[in-house]
């Protein structure tokens, strides 16, 4: 089954097939989340140059301000705005609405809960003290006695609840031959559970030493490869085709990039740790698996791309497919140099650099947050039904995240191999420092362009939501062969 753009609006019942409002709301807290953590982002950017404005102020130090920049944007940001995605996709898929719109509410406004709990409890100092895990337990370290809102505990309930929401409506189609998004999704949902719970819970309880250390890098891993590019790609392959107004060009290669996934994925983890104490076979292993994932990667892109074959005009005029292709291209470019990373020889160097940061930005701005920006920007006009306040500011918001990325990803990437290669020749310390400071200017300068397009964007929402010329979509069909 493809998916089509004109699945059925109105349900038997009188309720509508997908809940817009529930939808947009998502999408709004998405966008006001990316502001706050890009926002952080920037400023303890400027502690690099020694322009913090909040120097000497405990709760705005450097750590916990870092910890606020990286989980809004992806507890607020990422899963706002595939919450609100799914919401709008699923029901088209499967041409039944999710199972509660109470529950979807519900949700929602819990899920904002969570967020801002957590970054006030990072922000106080009740970090869980566990790497990409430090949505607050609630508990005193490795005790149960509790001194701040049990936020883990309520993300896994949160979960429980998103799986029951959207599984419901794909158990209810599963005589129809399943459409590939909806294997990315529902696994998704699965994985979710079994990766948060046991990399929250897991070190900090039960699995000391190395064997919590092997778990959190499967844990960190996992978060990525299996709950944010499954949904990721489940999303690409339900928008892509319906933009284009075709199909995928093979719906072989999309099960085979699916399953090939699930197999190699899970094996990464520990590439994350290496030149560890964590046993060298586990090591081996996760080399050898990191670099088959590149395999699978290969197969799902060209299948884009040759999907893309006769449209390549849409690129131009189109600038939700702008966005995907770009993060496309983005996403090969990282998974490429993944495969080089995680040799022994590459990571004697780059580990503990900038580098890393610079590979971080370039997968989870540079590739989902595009996606998603795509995604919204699509759907912006059909769902307020109000025409584009200024497409001209879309423009820039595009351009102006795309150079910033590239900028900041090359920048953060040369200053990790002078450091690296300055570590290795044992240069003092303070020298290393020193050398680095223009990287950690440039990286400001490409945050400060890409803060910026987020602002215009974000307004440029705000007028069109405001707006009162209708909409009309016939502006946006994509001139292909065949229609
Ligand atoms: C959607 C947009 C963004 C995403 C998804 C994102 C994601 C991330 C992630 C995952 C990390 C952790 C990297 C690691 O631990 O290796 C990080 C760190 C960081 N990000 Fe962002 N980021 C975004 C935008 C920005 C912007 C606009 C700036 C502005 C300069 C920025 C500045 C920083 C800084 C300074 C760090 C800490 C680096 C360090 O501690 O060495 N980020 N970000």
């Amino acid at each position: 089954m493809t998916p089509t753009p004109t699945a059925p609006p109105v349900l038997s019942d009188g309720r509508d097939l997908v809940n817009k409002a529930l939808v947009k709301w998502h999408f709004v807290m998405a966008v006001c989340f990316m502001l706050t953590s890009m926002i952080g982002g920037f400023l303890i950017s400027l502690q690099f140059l020694d322009l913090y404005p909040f120097e000497g102020i405990p709760w705005l130090a450097y750590g916990r301000v870092r910890l606020l920049h990286t989980n809004e944007i992806a507890y607020g940001f990422l899963v706002n705005a595939f919450l609100g995605a799914i919401y709008y996709a699923i029901p088209r898929m499967t041409g039944r609405a999710v199972l509660s719109d109470k529950l979807g509410w519900f949700i929602l406004w819990v899920w904002q809960f969570t967020v801002v709990a957590t970054s006030v409890g990072q922000l106080l100092g009740y970090t869980q003290a566990l790497e990409w895990g430090e949505t607050p337990t609630g508990f005193k370290p490795g005790t149960f006695e509790l001194e701040y809102i049990p936020v883990d505990f309520l993300i896994e309930i949160g979960a429980v609840l998103v799986a029951i929401q959207f599984l419901t409506s794909i158990f209810r189609s599963i005589n129809q031959r399943l459409y590939v998004s909806l294997w990315y999704f529902s696994a998704a949902f699965i994985w979710l559970i079994l990766t948060y719970v046991m990399g929250n819970n897991l070190p900090e309880w039960v699995l000391p030493g190395s064997s919590g250390a092997a778990t959190v890098g499967l844990f960190i891993h996992d978060l990525v490869g299996l709950f944010v590019t499954p949904l990721g790609w489940g999303l690409m392959y339900f928008f892509v085709p319906i933009i284009l107004r075709k199909p995928v060009w093979s719906h072989a290669l999309s099960t085979i990039g699916f399953w090939a996934l699930a197999f190699f994925y899970p094996l990464n983890g520990v590439h994350h740790f290496l030149l560890s104490s964590i046993p060298m076979s586990v090591q081996y292993g996760a080399v050898i698996s990191t670099i088959a994932v590149e395999i699978v990667v290969t197969t799902v892109v060209v299948n884009f791309f040759m999907t893309m074959r006769g449209s390549g005009n849409a690129l131009r005029t189109n600038l939700p497919i702008r966005w995907f292709y770009t993060g496309m291209i983005f996403y090969f470019t990282t998974c490429l140099q993944c495969a080089f990373q995680t040799t022994l020889t590459v990571q004697e160097i780059i580990h503990f650099t900038d580098w890393v940061p610079g590979h971080a930005h370039l997968v989870m701005l540079g590739v989902f947050a595009m996606w998603l920006m795509g995604i919204i920007t699509w759907m912006w006009p059909r769902l307020t039904g109000r025409e584009w306040y200024s497409r001209a500011l879309n423009s820039w918001h595009y351009w102006l995240t795309s150079l910033g990325v590239i900028i900041m990803f090359i920048d953060l990437t040369a200053g990790g191999l002078v450091h690296g290669y300055m570590f290795k020749a044992m240069s003092p310390w303070m020298d290393i420092v020193e050398s680095l400071k223009p990287f950690w200017g440039v990286r400001t300068f490409a945050g400060g362009m890409i803060v910026t397009g987020q602002l215009l964007w974000a307004w440029n929402l705000y007028k069109t939501a405001h707006g009162t010329t209708p909409y009309d979509a016939s502006v946006d069909i994509v001139k292909t062969e065949g229609n």
